[in-house]
């Protein structure tokens, strides 16, 4: 039987769907997005196809997690091609509100996460990550997932979600999914649209400098010098600037007092190619 995809764009509708599916005992899979989808966010969905009765996809672009010089008003949208994807993918509901029926009036409360949200991302987008927060556990309401599936890409935003729903009992299993690359290497992200060709060319020396960050590992350079070579090859690009370059301990997040074989890290980039401002990782061990 070929199920044709619903999409919903109010609250009250998506509770209705949600009660009959709980009603017939289906597993519920919530895949969140801000859409302009790509092949990252397929590979979510077909994630959540593996393992849930029911997947549901939301497209918000939610204002809470951008900054006021941020990006909100110029993020890519195309529903119509998102729509499109979204079916072929297997989606099952679409969940696609606008600002004003998931705030029709200023919130007054916020998930705030500590600790994790305070190096990377969190350090150079202040209140980001209390955007993210609050959205999900809104979507978390309303969609009353079993499993909740997110990109890589994102490591913090995972780590964040993570420690939320351990932290406040929420009975949802956070599926974190790989990064999804272009052939040449580019971390797959909504925002590669921006980029001049130019800036695309040079984007790729993030990609390049973590698989060579991985080889350095592998000759045992220490982890201030991995960081000190990955800065300089990125430098070398003249439309490259620097957001951060970070080592830290894999899941916590946190400084490496000693290094230890087996110990988990991070390897996380943010960099901008003129206003474009891209992220990269890679999660590993030192060996
Ligand atoms: O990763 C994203 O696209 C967003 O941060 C999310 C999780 C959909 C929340 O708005």
């Amino acid at each position: 039987m070929i199920k044709t995809m619903e999409q919903i764009t109010t609250i009250a509708e998506m509770r209705i769907h949600i009660k009959e599916a709980k009603r017939q005992g289906q597993r519920i899979g919530i895949v969140p997005t801000m859409g302009f989808l790509h092949e990252g966010h397929i590979s979510l969905v077909k994630a959540a196809r593996e393992i849930c009765d029911l997947v549901v996809m939301s497209i918000f672009v939610n204002p809470l997690q951008f900054g006021p010089n941020e990006d909100f008003e110029r993020y890519p949208r195309n529903i119509e091609r998102d729509t499109e994807l979204a079916s072929e993918a297997g989606v099952d509901l679409l969940f696609t509100p606008d600002v004003s029926e998931m705030y029709p009036r200023p919130i007054l409360t916020t998930v705030s996460v500590a600790n994790v949200t305070a190096p990377l991302c969190g350090a150079s987008r202040p209140g980001h990550f209390d955007g993210v927060a609050t959205v999900v556990t809104k979507l978390f309401q309303i969609v009353q997932p079993d499993y909740a599936f997110f990109g890589q890409k994102d490591a913090q935003q995972v780590a964040v979600i993570t420690q939320m729903v351990a932290d406040l009992s929420m009975p949802i299993q956070i599926v974190p999914c790989p990064i999804i690359r272009e052939a040449d290497g580019l971390a797959m992200s909504s925002r590669n649209v921006y980029l001049s060709p130019e800036e695309r060319q040079q984007a790729l020396v993030l990609s390049a400098s973590l698989r060579q960050a991985n080889e350095w590992l592998d000759e045992g350079i220490t982890l201030g010098e991995i960081k000190e070579r990955v800065v300089q090859k990125i430098n070398e690009m003249p439309l490259a600037k620097i957001d951060y370059v970070e080592v830290l301990g894999f899941p916590d997040l946190e400084p490496i007092e000693k290094e230890a074989a087996g110990q988990g890290i991070i390897i996380a980039l943010a960099v901008y190619f003129g206003k474009t401002r891209l992220i990269d990782n890679l999660i590993t061990q030192i060996r």
